[in-house]
């Protein structure tokens, strides 16, 4: 594992996206993983920055992302495909159609799923997987419990997240009640893993998730057992747990 400590968010934002610009630098066809949430806000922002100005060039990246809900298409402003559009790539000259996310609105989800295992098998592969973190451990919307051995497949949310996600619709019964997601196993055949982890409040579960024991209880511990990691941390969140594997 690699690890970078940086001083805050911005500098965490642009360590992460110097890293996923080399990827794109060493490998302008590069299939790159995706994630939505706050954390890669500050990432995307500066690489459409570095685009605008001619030193990163999206044209042959293609795209996977981690999730989707079920039931919202990409025009309703909660779906991570509105979410990536507008914060990443209409802002920048990746091609629509290499940008891929599951198939929140197809009706047969498990055929969403198996349709999305193969897009991911028809590129080679993610070459760089982006991940957040989970307050309780989750990647992606891989759920404290969830097996070690899924690729991609649909998950019932908890009601503690369609409780939380009601204030951004209309009514409780317009929030979307499951998800599709990348599973641990399509996350851990990705070439490289970047994480990245900022803010006071993740200190605990980053420090658990690479010290603690392996296990379905803590989903990023799995990561423990990948040979390629690259976490990208604020001062916040790493404290000087991680001081004895620094880059930076
Ligand atoms: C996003 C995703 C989630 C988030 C995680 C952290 O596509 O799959 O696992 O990465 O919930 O979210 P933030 O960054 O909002 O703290």
């Amino acid at each position: 594992m690699r690890v970078y400590k940086t001083r805050d968010y911005d500098h965490a934002s642009r360590v992460a996206a110097n890293i996923l610009s080399a990827q794109v630098i060493m490998k302008p066809d590069c299939v790159l993983g995706l994630a939505t949430g706050a954390t890669p806000e500050g990432l995307y922002k500066q690489l459409i920055e570095w685009y605008k100005k001619g030193d990163i060039d999206f044209k042959k990246v293609r795209t996977v992302n981690l999730d989707e809900y079920v039931g919202l298409d990409g025009s309703n402003d909660q779906s991570y495909r509105y979410f990536m559009d507008s914060h990443f790539f209409n802002h920048i000259n990746i091609k629509k159609e290499n940008t891929n996310l599951p198939c929140g609105t197809e009706k047969d989800t498990e055929k969403a799923c198996k349709d999305y295992n193969k897009i991911i098998k028809s590129m080679g592969g993610v070459d760089m997987q982006l991940l957040g973190l989970g307050l309780n451990g989750h990647i992606g919307f891989n759920e404290p419990g969830a097996a070690f051995d899924k690729e991609t497949h649909v998950v019932d949310l908890s009601k503690s997240t369609i409780d939380a996600n009601s204030r951004f619709f209309a009514s409780i019964d317009d929030v979307p009640k499951q998800a599709i997601t990348m599973g641990i196993k399509s996350i851990m055949q990705s070439k490289k893993v970047l994480l990245m982890v900022t803010g006071e409040n993740k200190r605990n579960i980053v420090k658990e998730a690479f010290f603690g024991p392996i296990t379905p209880n803590v989903p990023a511990s799995v990561l423990q057992l990948h040979n390629d990691v690259i976490l990208v941390g604020d001062e916040a969140a790493l404290g000087d747990n991680f001081d004895k594997y620094l880059d930076l």
